[in-house]
């Protein structure tokens, strides 16, 4: 019993965290004419838990969806812990003999209540009633399973808040298989080598995202001593993680909103790097509308990018060419393959200069003519 719950504890990854309805909600208002008529895949979703699979259904009929299909994994900590297949449809002895990952097929949803609210019970119902499907997968429901893959391709639009430990791998198979995608991840995904180029090509972009990216998640209890110190609030099950924001490739309004520049370009305000053909813009609200020239400005860009606005010319953290690295090396990529952009300013101890971070460089892409004298 003791040996089974530590090592319930040792397999519930850190990874097994779960998104509010109401934050999927707020992102998602804005993308609902992407919806119509599509098929919905939640490929890192236990349809019991996962308010991704409530969302879809919840708003099956509104969003005129064709299909939603939803997949758990069976590493999961809580796949098959809440109710079983076979609790769902009553099969006798054989209920405690799965423990198989399933997949949930939705393609009618009545609106019973007229409420629009769905809890458990009512998606139990909703496998009951014939039209939609509940079966066991036959591996263990990797999002990279052959099976799972087959689900993608019948899928317009992934929709999930899939495992941080494999955000690369993740992004990478959506871009191979070209599906529209609005997921959950963290911030720091931005500066992924595999990740940062899909940003340059307009391939992929931030969402509205999280108020200043604080996200509070759902966590089973027994991953509770995996946080630190006032990460996680007993109160209301609640585990608070920073850096949190929605990557989509779906057009969304906030994309072609216009920054207004305020500020002019003034040499003595600006400086260029030392080893780098750029000024230097430590706030994003002081992007100078008049520089035609390469700017490095905080990754903080990101959240107000307009490609007709600007363009990405790169980073400072891949600037340098992509030689082969060796795995580890690969690993600490950020150390090894970083160009530090330097400004011209004394240390006090003669000609040394400060070194800046990670800059992501734009051109402004219609520039006002500078102001004349
Ligand atoms: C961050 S949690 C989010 C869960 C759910 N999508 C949500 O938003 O509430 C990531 C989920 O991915 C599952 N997972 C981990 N590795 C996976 C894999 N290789 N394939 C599919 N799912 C995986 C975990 O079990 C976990 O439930």
């Amino acid at each position: 019993m003791g040996n089974d719950n530590l090592n319930s504890a040792k397999t519930a990854r850190k990874d097994e965290f779960y998104t509010q309805l109401s934050d999927i909600e707020k992102e998602l208002r804005h993308y609902r004419k992407h919806f119509e008529g599509k098929t919905v895949l939640c490929n890192c979703d236990d349809p019991f838990e996962s308010a991704f699979f409530k969302y879809f259904v919840l708003n099956f009929n509104r969003l005129g969806l064709k299909k939603l299909i939803a997949t758990c994994y069976s590493g999961s900590s809580i796949a098959n812990k809440q109710l079983t297949l076979f609790d769902l449809f009553g099969g006798g002895e054989r209920e405690k003999t799965t423990n198989k990952p399933y997949k949930a097929i939705v393609t009618t949803v009545y609106d019973k209540t007229g409420d629009g609210s769905v809890d458990m019970l009512d998606v139990a119902e909703l496998f009951k009633s014939g039209e939609n499907e509940l079966t066991e997968l036959k591996g263990n429901g990797d999002f990279r399973s052959p099976e799972c893959v087959e689900l993608l391709d019948e899928a317009d639009i992934v929709a999930t808040n899939p495992p941080f430990s494999l955000f690369r791998e993740f992004v990478a198979l959506l871009v191979q298989r070209q599906k529209n995608f609005v997921i959950i991840g963290s911030l720091n995904a931005i500066k992924y080598k595999e990740i940062f180029p899909l940003f340059m090509k307009n391939e992929m972009w931030l969402g509205y995202g999280f108020t200043r990216g604080d996200a509070y998640f759902h966590i089973p209890v027994k991953n509770v001593r995996e946080f630190a110190n006032g990460v996680y609030n007993p109160e209301n099950g609640l585990v608070h993680f920073r850096n949190c924001a929605w990557f989509t490739n779906l057009d969304i309004s906030r994309r072609h909103e216009e920054m207004i520049l305020v500020k002019r370009y003034e040499p003595a305000v600006y400086p260029k790097y030392v080893n780098y053909d750029a000024i230097e813009v430590p706030k994003i609200a002081d992007i100078p509308c008049d520089y035609a020239g390469l700017m490095g400005v905080p990754i903080t860009f990101m959240d107000r990018y307009n490609p007709d606005q600007f363009e990405i010319v790169g980073m400072n953290w891949t600037v340098l060419a992509d030689a082969e690295l060796s795995d580890d090396i690969r690993e600490h990529h950020n150390v090894a393959r970083r160009l530090n952009f330097y400004l011209p300013i004394p240390d006090g101890h003669g000609n040394d200069y400060s070194r800046m971070y990670d800059r992501i460089v734009i051109r402004n892409r219609n520039p006002e003519a500078p102001k004349e004298g």
